[in-house]
């Protein structure tokens, strides 16, 4: 059986080890499903279970032989030596991060922390790991490290970001990303490790953390709650179905060249108040109010975010063209899917809204921490 990549017979993966940072997180769960599901390679699962950690989001793989999961923190060195000394995993796809651009805002050391440190820590283990591998289990060593568009800063109205854009990180996310990017690079470059990084365009899909726009807003509708959307609406975003990522993450692992990066995006860009009015739209179809109004009733303009960057597009060519890897899904069938999926997985996000996030104004800087609109 070939996997969705058609590129690597499932058998072919039959004796892979990978080990996934962050699998219990928005992109790291499907990357785990992704995997169990198309592949017969084996998943360790290792994830600190911080506030965006979820075991809920690999419940269905949990019993699979071939899954996982070490409760772990990426900047604990000795721990992370363990997993890799225990499992002697063939491939590392590094995803563990801290995330949101607003909580970066308010509390940066967090990202300072995981995003830097913890790459570093990554790095030092498998480099040491690598080097005693031999043979066709060296040559064959992956780390891949899972970045962001936001490190290459904000476009005007024309053009995207190619891999060879110049990095100019503006939030202290985006700059913690860039330099865990850097880190990469310099490890490949100095030591030789066998590392691959890509740079994806916004997610959106099941699962995500209510604190993104597209799920904080299905909520907060579905809830009568006002619709925050910051600043004029007119920043663009350009969105990638997260099952599309995880085809393309597998594909990058697989075929990408050490010491190369790609681009990987959605080819969807859209303003945030389209999107919201879209969102709008769906639940006006799917949910009618009984008095027949529209959810668009409580969009509001809410001050913006600091340094907030107008516009993300992803140049996908070099992915493309060099691994044949496209998305699947378009703006308008995944926006659907998604909004159906939050619609029927309500116990998975109100136990969130119970214990972790109950929908407040993030994003405003320390001193407002917390604010409500
Ligand atoms: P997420 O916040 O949903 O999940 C992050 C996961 O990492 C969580 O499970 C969390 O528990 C875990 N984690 C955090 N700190 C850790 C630590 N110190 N040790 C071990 N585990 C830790 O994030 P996501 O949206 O799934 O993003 C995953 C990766 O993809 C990140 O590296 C992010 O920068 C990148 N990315 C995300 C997007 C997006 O739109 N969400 C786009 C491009 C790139
Ligand atoms: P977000 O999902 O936080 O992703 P990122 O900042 O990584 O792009 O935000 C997506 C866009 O939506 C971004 O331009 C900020 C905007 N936004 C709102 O307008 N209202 C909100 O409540 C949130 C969370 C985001």
């Amino acid at each position: 059986m070939a996997d969705r990549t058609g590129r690597r017979g499932a058998r072919e993966n039959g004796a892979l080890k990978i080990l996934v940072t962050g699998g219990a997180g928005f992109i790291g769960s499907a990357v785990c499903r992704y995997v169990i599901r198309e592949t017969n390679a084996t998943v360790i699962n290792v994830d600190k279970l911080t506030y965006a950690g979820n075991l809920d989001s690999v419940a269905e793989i949990a019993d699979d032989p071939r899954y996982r999961f070490e409760k772990v923190d990426i900047c604990d060195e000795l721990e992370v030596a363990r997993v890799f000394h225990e499992h002697q995993p063939d491939a590392i796809m590094h995803l563990a991060a801290e995330s949101h651009v607003d909580r970066s805002i308010d509390v940066p050391a967090a990202f300072i922390q995981t995003n830097i440190v913890g790459t570093y820590v990554l790095l030092e283990v498998a480099r040491r790991y690598w080097e005693e591998l031999e043979g066709a289990r060296k040559a064959n060593f992956r780390f891949h490290s899972v970045s962001t568009d936001e490190v290459y800063g904000s476009l005007g109205a024309t053009g995207a970001f190619t891999e060879e854009t110049p990095y100019r990180p503006n939030s202290p996310y985006a700059a913690s990303k860039a330099a865990s990017d850097h880190l990469v690079r310099a490890w490949t470059k100095t030591y030789g490790l066998p590392a691959v990084t890509s740079n994806s365009s916004n997610n959106y899909g099941p699962y995500q953390f209510p604190e993104k726009l597209i799920p904080l807003i299905i909520i907060k509708a579905l809830a009568g709650q006002q619709l925050p959307v910051y600043g004029r609406g007119d920043n663009v975003r350009d969105w990638m179905h997260v099952e599309d990522h995880a085809a393309a993450l597998w594909m990058v692992l697989r075929e990408g060249v050490p010491g190369e990066t790609y681009n990987t995006g959605g080819g969807n860009e859209v303003s945030n108040i389209d999107v919201v009015r879209r969102i709008c739209a769906l639940l006006d179809e799917m949910v009618p109010a009984a008095d027949g109004r529209s959810h668009t009733e409580r969009i509001a303009f809410v001050p913006d975010r600091p340094g907030h960057d107008k516009r993300y597009a992803i140049d996908a060519t070099k992915i493309s063209r060099e691994l044949g890897w496209s998305p699947r899904e378009s703006f308008d069938s995944g926006l659907r899917k998604t909004v159906r999926w939050y619609l029927d997985n309500r116990a998975w996000w109100q136990r969130i809204l119970e214990t972790q996030y109950r929908g407040e104004r993030l994003g405003l800087g320390p001193d407002a921490a917390g604010a409500t609109d």
